[in-house]
């Protein structure tokens, strides 16, 4: 072999590319994050789950529901609304630009309606620039809003998932197959503990043909008295019954994993994804320029 060290050579700098690209470039855009916090309100973002939450990420992991489940919601595009904030004063004027806007009648008088005022919906972004340079004499303020879409954000999200959101996750479970539903916005969707705890002992009695295990392991059973009948499951306004008629009560694990499902939100816009109806920050902003039309 004559060529060896060539060979060698172009071997080491194919691996160092692919090095580069799956360890270097992802560490060098992410390593580097950290908790982020609003000047304008002193939030910080995220912050850790605190006791339960943080023992329930655990049960979580122990269970495997990560086989089924999802943390990630992408986004496919963007589309947009425009709001009025200010009509301007000539209001003849206003009427030849907009003329989809509906006058607002009291007292006899016609006056133009009360702002912030939905003028459009559902735009793209080239169709909503077009909107805002039309606004010229009347002296109209149109402030463009961001709307994310995606199948996944109709489903199950206000946004769209980014790195920081598992920022204090150890580990983070992402997940890759969905047999179930997305879970990273389920706090909000589903914000009552004992529907969730109701589906962790049974998922078929809420929905008869779910293929999720259930997890009665998570669960005692207690005598059927007063004392015990706070703590216990009830379906459909019925306690829920073991086959020897005791109360069924959830066990410490239990709480602690509704607890980490409940803390699963995604109702805070981050500097990446906005989320709901946001307000587009810069008009001419290149990260909203990925539409579809
Ligand atoms: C074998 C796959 C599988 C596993 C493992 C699994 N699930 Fe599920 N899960 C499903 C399916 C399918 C559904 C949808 C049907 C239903 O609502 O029961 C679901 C539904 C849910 C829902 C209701 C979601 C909603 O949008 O209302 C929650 C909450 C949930 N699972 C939590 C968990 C937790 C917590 C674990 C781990 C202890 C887990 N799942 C394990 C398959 C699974």
């Amino acid at each position: 072999m004559n060529n060896g060290a060539a060979l060698f050579l172009g071997l080491l700098f194919a691996m160092a590319c692919s090095w580069f690209a799956f360890v270097g470039a992802p560490q060098w855009q992410f390593g580097q994050e950290i908790p982020y916090t609003d000047e304008a309100t002193g939030k910080v973002f995220p912050v850790d789950r605190g006791g339960a939450a943080k023992r329930g990420h655990d049960v979580y992991r122990q269970n495997g529901c990560f086989e089924c489940h999802t943390q990630q919601v992408r986004q496919q595009s963007y589309r947009f609304s425009l709001v009025v904030d200010e009509w301007g004063t000539n209001v003849q004027q206003t009427l030849r630009e907009f003329p989809e806007v509906s006058l607002v009648v009291s007292n006899e008088e016609v006056a133009l309606p009360p702002v912030p005022y939905l003028l459009f919906d559902d735009l793209t972004l080239r169709e909503a620039k077009d909107y805002q340079r039309r606004r010229t004499e009347s002296g109209t303020q149109l402030r463009r809003v961001n709307h994310p879409v995606g199948p996944d954000i109709a489903r199950w999200g206000a946004r769209r998932t980014v790195g920081l959101d598992y920022l204090l996750d150890r580990p983070v479970m992402l997940g890759d197959r969905r047999f179930g539903p997305d879970l990273s916005n389920i706090g909000n969707r589903q914000p009552d503990p004992r529907l969730l705890l109701l589906q962790l002992y049974q998922p078929r009695l809420r929905n008869e043909d779910s293929v999720m295990p259930s997890y009665p392991f998570l669960f005692e059973s207690l005598e059927a008295t007063e004392e015990n009948e706070a703590e216990a499951l009830r379906h459909q306004g019925e306690f829920v019954k073991d086959g020897r008629g005791r109360l069924i009560a959830p066990k410490p694990e239990a709480h602690d994993l509704a607890a980490y499902l409940l803390s699963l939100r995604l109702d805070e816009p981050v500097f990446e994804a906005p989320g709901l109806g946001i307000e587009a920050s810069d008009p001419e902003s290149e990260a909203t320029e990925e539409q579809s039309d």
